[in-house]
């Protein structure tokens, strides 16, 4: 069945405008929130006539209330996303990844939303040496933005146990794509090591580069949200999106090399504080629950996204 009507968070971000996107051709009405910090207004270009743009902060309830009205589901992609950021400055991100998460889901009770999609993330796991990582695991958050998107999902199960509000909570793996915003230093490191290999830069490689990540296209985060906020069995339910695999960060290197026809050797720089080592996702779960499988390869995934630069 297909969604009347939707709000997406942070519908001018990276992950968010993509959602937006699909969505729209869906036959969805959908309405954006966004602050535009680090999202976009072009970002939805692509996006057409069907979704209405606010230009707004989470955190603000008078207008969450506005634009939330009629809403079936709501996908909540804002937040301050680099971890680095809220290294610097807990105190800010902690407002917009846990007040702002908090609003939203009050916002939602407070106007009969059915089902509200939080993006979380395997931040969540820490350095547990156990791989690939579960969701059964306990958490062992090591940054302030693990224990935000950590505190967001609990009080995401409690909304649900409290004032039966439907919540499902995506842990994404290190998501990738077009769009995905290169400018900042915080910035996902595909997007700074694409832009560094097309521009015939060295990139920075904090550690070792033995840390691994799984890396997902954002097609299938986009997928993901789409069987979560569809399938009745995924209320209350916490998911890992990811594709399983993993790569190694000197490793990622040399493969944007190789694909853009560069050969530049890295340079190494010191470790970065709340850095996880090895981070690998078992996606069986969100497999068996909702039928998901990603779709696309790194390989074709980075084809795709260097055409975007
Ligand atoms: C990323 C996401 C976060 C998400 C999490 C899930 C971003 C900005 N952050 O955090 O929202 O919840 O994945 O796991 O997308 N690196 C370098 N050189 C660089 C940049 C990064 O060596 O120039 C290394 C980092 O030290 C790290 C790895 O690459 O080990 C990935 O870094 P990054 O893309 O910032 O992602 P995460 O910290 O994993």
């Amino acid at each position: 069945k297909k969604i009347s009507h939707a709000l997406v968070t942070g519908g001018a971000g990276f992950i968010g405008s993509h959602l937006v996107e699909a969505l729209a051709t869906d036959g969805c009405r959908v309405t954006v929130l966004d602050n535009l910090s680090t999202g976009h207004r072009h970002n939805l270009d692509g996006a057409g006539d069907r979704i209405d743009f606010v230009e707004g902060d989470i955190r603000d309830a008078q207008l969450l209330d506005r634009v939330i009205k009629g809403c079936e589901v709501v996908f909540h992609q804002a937040a301050v996303v680099s971890v680095t950021q809220t290294v610097k400055d807990p105190s800010h991100s902690c407002e917009v990844n846990d007040l702002g998460t908090v609003r939203v889901l009050d916002a939602a009770r407070r106007n009969d939303v059915r089902r509200v999609v939080l993006a979380s993330s395997s931040a969540v796991y820490g350095d547990d040496p156990r791989l690939p990582k579960t969701e059964d695991m306990a958490p062992r958050p090591l940054s302030p933005y693990a224990v935000q998107k950590l505190a967001g999902e609990f009080y995401a199960s409690t909304f649900m146990d409290l004032y039966g509000l439907e919540t499902v909570c995506l842990r994404y793996f290190n998501v990738f794509g077009p769009r995905q915003d290169p400018s900042s230093p915080y910035s996902g490191v595909i997007s700074i090591f694409m832009t560094q290999a097309t521009a015939g830069q060295a990139p920075t490689i904090y550690g070792d580069g033995g840390q691994t990540r799984d890396f997902v296209n954002v097609k299938d985060v986009v997928g993901a949200n789409l069987m979560a906020a569809g399938n009745p069995s995924a209320a209350g339910g916490i998911f890992n999106v990811g594709t399983g695999a993993c790569i190694r960060i000197r490793d990622l290197w040399s493969l944007i090399g190789d694909l853009s026809g560069v050969a530049i050797d890295p340079v190494f720089g010191p470790a970065r504080a709340g850095d996880i080592r090895e981070s690998v996702s078992d996606i069986s779960k969100i497999g068996d629950a909702l039928g998901f499988s990603p779709r696309v390869a790194l390989r074709q995934g980075l084809v795709d996204t260097l055409a975007w630069y």
